[in-house]
């Protein structure tokens, strides 16, 4: 056994009547690195955080958690902490008082201090509010909170960023990033790519229940594939018939650019694409914005789920 690994997953399945949500996942999650887990509504997320959570165990498959095997008891495995669906907290309670009770379940051992956690996610000021007044955002932080409690060595959290206002993601994301720096392992959904980007050494792309990509992000955006790029010149004519004449650029027409509009919409690789703003440079047409319609990553994302890339 991989002592480094906090969780490892081998064809694991998990099937609800005739739909497949994990069909053969394989999952391998180190300590001390934020892994993302990312896939498209309905791609199994929820159902594979679940099963980490031990809210759920595998129909087909060997699932270890922080070195010992997934068991058929439903319970949260020792050392992990996180929720799905959004964290479970009494509405009538305060902030503080929902960690106190939650620490008291616990015994009162081994929990960090509850002033600590709530200052770590930013709700030092509004501790003693009641939960039922909290907006989504303060929501999702008090059941970050929560899990801090815990001191997890493994910490699973499904779609974190729901709800949270640019200040409230960088607590979030600071948060995450000491935990890794501690040794943990985190686990976290989105289904936008670039939510992880900040954040993840390491995504597994799901769809429809299998791992169609698992690795490092470098891997995923370093993959030679065609990409929709906009360009803008100083003579759109000229630009476009020399992006005609040029191999290997193909004009992208149901871009939602007018034809006779300023911006070109094409596909290509990288080579053409060099070779595009060469001729361009040598023709005296000024080149003033050349960019991926979505970012590498988004587009690795969308071509392995097969999703549409929306037009610009
Ligand atoms: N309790 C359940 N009963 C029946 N089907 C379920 C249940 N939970 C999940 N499913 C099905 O399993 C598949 C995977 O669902 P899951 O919720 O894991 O996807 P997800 O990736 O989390 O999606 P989303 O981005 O919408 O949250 C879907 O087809 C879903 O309909
Ligand atoms: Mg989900």
């Amino acid at each position: 056994m991989d002592t480094n690994l906090a969780v490892r997953a081998r064809g694991v399945s998990r099937f609800f009547g005739d739909v497949v949500a994990l069909d053969a996942v394989d999952l391998d999650l180190a300590q001390g690195q934020i892994h993302g887990l990312v896939g498209p509504n309905g791609a199994g997320k929820t159902t594979l955080l679940g099963l980490l959570l031990g809210l759920a165990t595998p129909d087909e498959g060997t699932l270890e958690i922080l070195g010992t095997p997934a068991g058929r008891a439903l319970t949260a495995p020792d050392g992990v902490a996180g929720f799905v669906d959004g964290p479970g907290l009494y509405p009538s309670l305060t902030a503080r008082q929902n960690l106190a009770a939650l620490a008291a379940l616990r015994g009162g051992t081994r929990t960090a201090p509850i002033d600590d956690v709530l200052h770590e996610v930013g709700l030092t000021d509004v501790a003693d509010d009641r939960v039922r007044g909290f907006s989504l955002g303060m929501r999702q932080r008090l059941g970050l909170a929560a899990a801090l409690l815990t001191r997890p060595r493994l910490l699973v959290l499904d779609e974190p960023s729901n709800g949270l206002d640019p200040a409230g993601k960088r607590h979030v994301h600071g948060v995450l990033t000491r935990l890794a720096a501690d040794g943990a392992a985190v686990v976290l959904s989105s289904h936008r790519m670039d939510d992880l980007e900040a954040l993840c050494s390491e995504v597994t792309i799901l769809a429809t229940g299998r791992v169609v990509f698992s690795g490092p992000l470098a891997k995923l955006s370093a993959e030679n594939r065609e990409l929709d790029y906009r360009l803008r010149t100083s003579d759109p004519a000229a630009a476009r018939k020399l992006a005609e004449e040029t191999p290997g650029i193909r004009p992208v027409e149901d871009s939602g650019a007018r034809r006779d509009s300023e911006v070109l919409v094409f596909r290509a690789l990288v080579p053409a694409l060099d070779e595009l703003v060469t001729r361009l440079v040598r023709a005296g047409v000024a080149v003033r914005e050349l960019a991926p319609v979505v970012s590498p990553l988004e587009a690795a994302f969308l071509a392995l789920t097969e999703q549409e890339v929306p037009a610009p």
